[in-house]
């Protein structure tokens, strides 16, 4: 079987005022009825999966448990890190606690905060990707880019990706590019996406951070060894966690390691980074609407009232998002749905 680990922290500044500090994306029912976390476990439920292995931090525990709960799943375990130290510790604490039972197992790496709408797309990819973890790769899943983006890893591949869904060797991963590289890459064509999931033994993970990343191997390994069972939790231990060093898994170890292969990904994939991935993932006709929304002469607009029992009306809009919430309203022009991020530092500043 494959154990599943859900990564869970992170805040998703940019779909404020849905998204917060003490309630990131994850948790929110963006895309239906279900939170995009719910949806992740769910994908990853099954014959072929173990009970998953959620790693997050102090302030979500209890509403991971209570969003596993309205979905009927019994975690594995829920490792609690005592601070957030992106997706690299977490992985490798995740590949230590599972190595304490089955050692021999795989492990699939998955975000939280995605959107994978083809149910069987996805299940084939993974299932193209057994045979190369099982004998020893780190396999990666990619996206064919259709935009610069430099908020992605690239994955380079020896060939044009083609259409099969077959493993092939990773030439090189690059994180997160600036703009030029991301752009020579994109014309390139020998580049695909990371999609930010990962298959792979836990024994050649623990391998590949304990020669490409020591000091964390050390500092997490004795976090794990330490780690406290707590009201159903297992609280890594603070001591030994505060020695490592914050970095996500893409730059600690993936750039550096060789032993890199690529499942190209051909169904929907999203990581609803801002309103208008939401808006791209949710509109019908040209519109977006959810919650008391009534849209009159509107075109391409999203429009949401998150409070129960408040309306919210537009009237001959285009190209706009507005999100009403109880303390909080955001209203802005579709293009510019990025800086919602910028919007955020600055109501910090001034309140
Ligand atoms: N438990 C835990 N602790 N989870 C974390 C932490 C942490 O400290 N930091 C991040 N996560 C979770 C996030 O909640 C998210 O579900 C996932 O790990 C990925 O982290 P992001 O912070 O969203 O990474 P990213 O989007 O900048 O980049 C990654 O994903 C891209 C695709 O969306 C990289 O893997 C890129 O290469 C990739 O293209
Ligand atoms: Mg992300």
């Amino acid at each position: 079987t494959i154990t599943p680990v859900i990564l869970c922290g992170g805040s998703g500044t940019r779909l404020w005022p849905l998204s917060r500090k003490s309630y990131p994306k994850q948790f929110a029912p963006l895309i239906g009825a279900t939170s995009l976390f719910q949806a992740s476990v769910k994908r990853l439920s099954g014959a072929r999966y173990a009970a998953p292995v959620v790693v997050t931090g102090d302030s979500f525990r209890f509403t991971v448990v209570q969003q596993l709960d309205e979905i009927s799943v019994d975690p594995g375990a829920v490792l609690i890190e005592p601070t957030g130290k992106d997706t690299g510790p977490a992985i490798l604490a995740a590949a230590l606690h599972i190595a304490e039972t089955n050692p021999k197992g795989l492990m699939l790496v998955a975000p939280s905060d995605h959107v994978i709408p083809d149910d069987d797309a996805f299940a084939n990819a993974i299932a193209s990707a057994v045979p190369a973890a099982e004998a020893g790769d780190l396999v990666t899943f990619g996206i064919k880019p259709d935009r610069p983006e430099t908020g992605y890893g690239y994955l380079e591949l020896e060939h044009r990706p083609g259409n099969t869904q077959e493993p092939r060797p990773l030439k090189s991963f690059v994180e997160k590019p600036n703009a030029t590289d991301a752009a020579t890459m994109m014309a390139e064509g020998c580049y695909l996406w990371n999609a930010g999931i990962f298959l792979f033994s836990v024994q050649t993970i623990l391998d590949t951070y304990r020669a490409n990343a020591p000091d964390m191997y050390a500092a997490v390994n004795t976090a794990v060894n330490e780690a406290k069972p707590d009201l159903g939790f297992l609280r890594l231990a603070p001591e030994p966690w505060a020695a490592a060093p914050s970095i996500s898994i893409d730059y600690a170890v993936m750039e550096k390691a060789s032993n890199l292969s690529v499942v190209p990904y051909g169904g929907r994939w999203s990581d609803l980074g801002d309103w208008a991935a939401v808006w791209r993932e949710t509109e019908t006709k040209g519109l977006s609407l959810s919650g008391a929304a009534t849209a009159i002469d509107c075109e391409n607009t999203l429009l949401r009232s998150e409070v129960e029992g408040q309306a919210i009306v537009a009237i001959g809009l285009d190209d706009i998002v507005a999100v009403a919430m109880p303390d909080a309203v955001l209203v802005s022009h579709k293009s510019r749905t990025q800086d919602v991020k910028s919007a955020v530092r600055i109501l910090k500043k001034n309140h």
